[in-house]
């Protein structure tokens, strides 16, 4: 092996503003078009890889649990690419140790994969560009390219079949909008009935509306960029708030439809609704029932209260924007 015996990276999930959702391609996990996201400053996934002991190949432990096909597939992908390049082919061990329930629509796999790809590269011996890495990621889940970067990313779709210009960008720093602040509103955290990757397929299948979806990506993803330049809470409230009620209008148009909300979270909409008429407040909303909130610090308490007044089961966490996937520590 290449010296380093064992290797822990961390990273974060990130919430996009312009989503993902539709492949041109499923195996390399390419995008049919731009998406623009913000890495938050908790939920931090541990991963720890080193060579396995096992005769029986990889493994991969979710918080202690074997993990098996189809989710352990996704970490091969990762696996193959960095041992086809090394030229090294040990077993690994990978061990993921995270507080974000998996497939909940809460981007949980995107900071696994992000780990993932670092830990397994530093692994290797490789010190692969922030470009190659978040490529890298991509191979597991689309959604952890964005996870490599720092603070407000753009993911380019790229056009090339291999995908090398597929990769997300840092479009400005985790600290460059101080006063923005995030609020998680975890209403549901079991398993999502159908997964972001059977969800996209279907919609790009049957619903009508795909192909004018791809094209509002594109045209979303440059003012989205410009907005975050600009600090400007206003437009990015009415990109974030088109792209994600656009995402879930196109999975009701599918067939059979994709329901992701439930009746908690329509609640939770409408008081965004009715607060947002007197602070800056806007919301988003990935492929499950749990709303991601943004305002500014003055104003975060007050949304905070307000939500878990109409809602006191849900769990209701306040992020900043963070930075992306680091090394940890790596022992020789
Ligand atoms: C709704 O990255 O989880 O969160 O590439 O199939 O693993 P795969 O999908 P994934 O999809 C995330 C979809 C989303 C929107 C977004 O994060 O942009």
């Amino acid at each position: 092996m290449s010296g380093t015996l064992k290797t822990v990276a961390e990273a974060a999930p990130n919430i996009a503003f312009v989503k993902y959702w539709g492949k041109r391609d499923p195996g390399l996990n390419l995008p049919v078009a731009d998406s623009v996201s913000v890495c938050l400053d908790r939920f931090h996934t541990q991963v720890e890889l080193s060579e396995s002991e096992s005769s029986s190949g990889d493994e991969v432990w979710w918080n202690d649990a074997p993990l098996g096909p189809p989710h352990f597939s996704r970490f091969a992908r990762i696996f193959k690419w960095v041992r086809e390049r090394t030229g090294l082919d040990f077993p690994v061990a990978t061990r993921i140790t995270t507080s974000l329930p998996a497939r909940v629509g809460l981007a949980g796999s995107a900071a696994a994969m992000a780990a993932t790809a670092r830990a397994v590269a530093a692994l290797h011996g490789m010190e692969p560009s922030e470009r190659e890495l978040s490529a890298l990621a991509r191979l597991g889940s689309g959604s952890a390219s964005r996870s490599v970067p720092d603070g407000f990313v753009r993911w380019n779709c790229g056009s090339l079949t291999d995908g090398s210009d597929s990769f997300a960008k840092s479009v400005a720093p985790a600290g460059h909008w101080p006063e923005l602040a995030i609020v998680v509103v975890m209403l549901d955290t079991r398993a999502k009935g159908v997964s972001s990757t059977k969800g996209m397929a279907r919609c790009a299948q049957s619903a009508p509306g795909f192909d004018s979806w791809v094209a509002q990506c594109n045209r979303l993803a440059g003012k989205a960029v410009k907005a975050i330049g600009d600090r400007n809470f206003r437009e990015l409230a009415k990109i974030s708030r088109t792209s994600a009620m656009a995402m879930h209008a196109l999975c009701l148009q599918a067939h059979p439809p994709i329901l992701y909300v439930t009746s908690q979270t329509v609640l939770a909409l409408e008081l965004v609704a009715d607060l947002s008429a007197r602070l800056p407040l806007f919301h988003t909303l990935d492929a499950g029932p749990n709303p991601i909130l943004f305002t500014l610090d003055e104003h975060v308490d007050e949304v905070v209260d307000a939500m878990t007044k109409l809602l006191p089961d849900a769990r209701i966490l306040k992020c900043k924007p963070g930075p992306g996937v680091r090394v940890v520590s790596s022992e020789q």
